[in-house]
């Protein structure tokens, strides 16, 4: 059975998106079989493997708000082993069409479950707020990885989140746990970026990937030629980078199965 993962920050711009798409496609790359799901109306994981606005016949707001089939709405990449179901711009609506629904916040888990027999890996990319598809999105997953940009204010709304999780794990959804923090866009040359590596790792211990992401300009142009860096340009340092998140991300869940513990919950 597939697991489910979340990726997830209210805040903007942390590299969410980049890092859905990088640690999907580098596990695929890896040979695991792996869908993403864009689910912020930005789009940018669609247009990031490939699949631009417009393009897509069917989307995940079909899924959700129109009760499609999935298996209608994924679409392969050029990235061998990696599958989507993209986004568009009408997802703006389901914020709003969600909540008048009854079980609103189960309509992600819905569309998600019945795809976890055909994939190792299913990520989920949320858009940057704490509302309906977030929630929705918390609801389905079997953990949620919090990427956090090494940056001024990087902790700001992290105990919001942390809060949010906790009420989903607390009312609706108990199996969630926190996969992990993935430290972004790394200056080593900046004091400030290593400031916030110490006390997100005072905060978060083990639970930070010891994988850190650095900021590299590959990274920055990968989304205009509509492919993962790691496709694109495997040699770089973010490439590597993302390479080896997936190789990290593998140990770590292979310990927790070798264990047969279920995995630890965020506090
Ligand atoms: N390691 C990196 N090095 C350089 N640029 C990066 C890196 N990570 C992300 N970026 C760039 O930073 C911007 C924000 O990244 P990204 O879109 O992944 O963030 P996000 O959290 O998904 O944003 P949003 O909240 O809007 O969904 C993008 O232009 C992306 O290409
Ligand atoms: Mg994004």
């Amino acid at each position: 059975m597939g697991k489910i993962i979340t990726i997830a920050n209210q805040k903007g711009g942390v590299g969410k998106t980049t890092t859905a798409i990088n640690l999907a496609a580098s596990l695929a790359i890896l040979e695991k079989k792996v869908l993403l799901i864009d689910s912020d109306p930005q789009a940018n994981a669609s247009s990031g493997v490939g699949i631009l606005e417009g393009e897509a016949e069917a989307t995940i707001y079909d899924c959700l708000i129109n009760g499609m089939d999935p298996m209608d709405a994924i679409y392969e990449t050029d990235t061998p082993n990696l599958h989507i179901i993209p986004a568009s711009i009408d997802l703006v609506g389901a914020e709003l069409e969600l909540v008048g629904r009854e079980n609103r916040e189960f309509f992600m888990h819905k569309v998600v479950h019945p795809l976890r027999g055909y994939y190792d890996y299913i990520f989920i990319d949320c858009l940057p707020s704490l509302g309906m598809l977030t929630l929705n999105a918390l609801t389905a997953a079997d953990s949620v990885l919090v990427p956090v940009q090494c940056e001024f204010f990087a902790l700001e709304g992290l105990a919001k989140l942390q809060e949010t999780i906790r009420r989903v794990q607390d009312h609706i959804n108990q199996r969630l746990s926190l996969e992990g923090i993935v430290l972004t866009m790394y200056d080593p040359r900046l004091r400030l970026a290593n400031v916030v590596v110490k006390e997100v790792k005072e905060i978060f211990g083990e639970k930070v990937f010891e994988t850190i992401i650095h900021r590299n300009s590959r990274i920055g142009e990968a989304p205009n030629m509509h492919m993962p860096v790691v496709l694109l340009n495997a040699g770089s340092k973010g490439a590597i980078n993302y390479l080896n998140l997936a190789q990290e991300f593998l140990e770590r869940n292979a310990a927790v199965e070798g264990q047969g513990a279920i995995a630890p919950s965020m506090d």
